[in-house]
């Protein structure tokens, strides 16, 4: 039986989340490790997870870095640990993916009026991503304890005899701008974050496990006011009981459906 506008009617999970998307008023999405996994930047838990291999870092890094920051600075500019230089070398070769692509296309498109990322592998920015909030921070910039005022890691002057480089405006300790375990999120981050989860009617979540917070309660809190939430992982996770949707399945599979579903219900007016 039909009523003649069965072509009209959303049929499969990604449709209604095309859809979804294209109703909400303001949509943003969160992302995770999953969706650089495709760049071959291993994701943290799980299997191949960094730390399902190599075990979780001290809990106490920021301490650390803190208490001794000349010591802090050796092991930036000369990893030694294993998983640290490999992981460098990985992150300094990566590309973006068609995972990254298509979420800047779901930007253009109107789709996605903000991103949230724990990636600090800065994939999302090169492929294009305008209104982005890397909250764990972004492995190329420096960032002062301080004054918070970021630098590109590429050309801040760092004086090895003469470690640790201080801030050139208030003349605070630098570190790297990635967020350490024990740190706080820094405050204009997380503030830009809230922000636009308090706006959002609709969340799209990709490649996380949602373990991490403040990151993961975005969503939890967006889904819990009765908001869309959209989750695009190949496996479950602790989120997958609060979506509106679960699209299981890689993040460059299926974000790329979806992008071309949205053209086409613009193109379809
Ligand atoms: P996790 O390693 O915890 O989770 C990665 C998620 O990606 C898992 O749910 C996988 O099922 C999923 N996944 C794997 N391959 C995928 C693919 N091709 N497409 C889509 N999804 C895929 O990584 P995060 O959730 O990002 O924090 O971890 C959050 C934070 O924990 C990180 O930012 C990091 C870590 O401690 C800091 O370093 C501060």
């Amino acid at each position: 039986m039909s009523d003649g506008n069965d072509s009209k009617k959303p049929s499969t999970n990604l449709d209604r989340a095309a859809q979804l998307l294209n109703e909400a008023e303001f949509s943003i999405a969160l992302t995770g490790a999953g969706v650089s996994v495709e760049s071959g930047i291993p994701s943290f838990r799980g299997p191949g997870g960094l730390w399902t291999k190599y075990g979780e870092p001290p809990l106490d890094g920021y301490q650390r870095f803190i208490s001794d920051p000349e010591r802090a600075w050796e092991e930036l500019l000369k990893p030694t640990e294993d998983w640290l230089v490999g992981l460098r070398q990985t992150l300094g070769r990566a590309k973006p993916n068609v995972a990254h692509f298509s979420l800047a296309k779901l930007e253009s498109l109107g789709a996605i009026g903000a991103l949230i990322t724990q990636n600090v592998d800065d994939l999302h920015r090169q492929a294009g991503q305008r209104e982005l909030y890397e909250i764990h921070g972004n492995f190329k910039l420096l960032r002062c304890v301080g004054c918070s005022k970021r630098f590109s890691f590429e050309n801040f002057p760092v004086d090895v005899k003469s470690l640790p480089p201080k801030c050139p405006s208030c003349k605070e300790l630098i570190k790297d701008d990635t967020v350490h375990f024990g740190e706080p999120i820094p405050s204009e981050v997380l503030a830009s974050c809230e922000r636009v989860s308090e706006r959002a009617d609709c969340i799209l979540v990709v490649g996380t496990s949602a373990t991490v917070y403040p990151a993961a309660g975005f969503a939890v809190e967006i889904a819990r006011r009765g908001g869309t939430l959209i989750e695009i992982n190949p496996e479950p996770t602790e989120l997958t009981e609060l979506a509106t949707i679960f699209l299981g399945g890689t993040a460059s599979a299926i974000l790329n459906d979806l992008s071309e579903k949205i053209l086409r219900l613009h193109r379809s007016g």
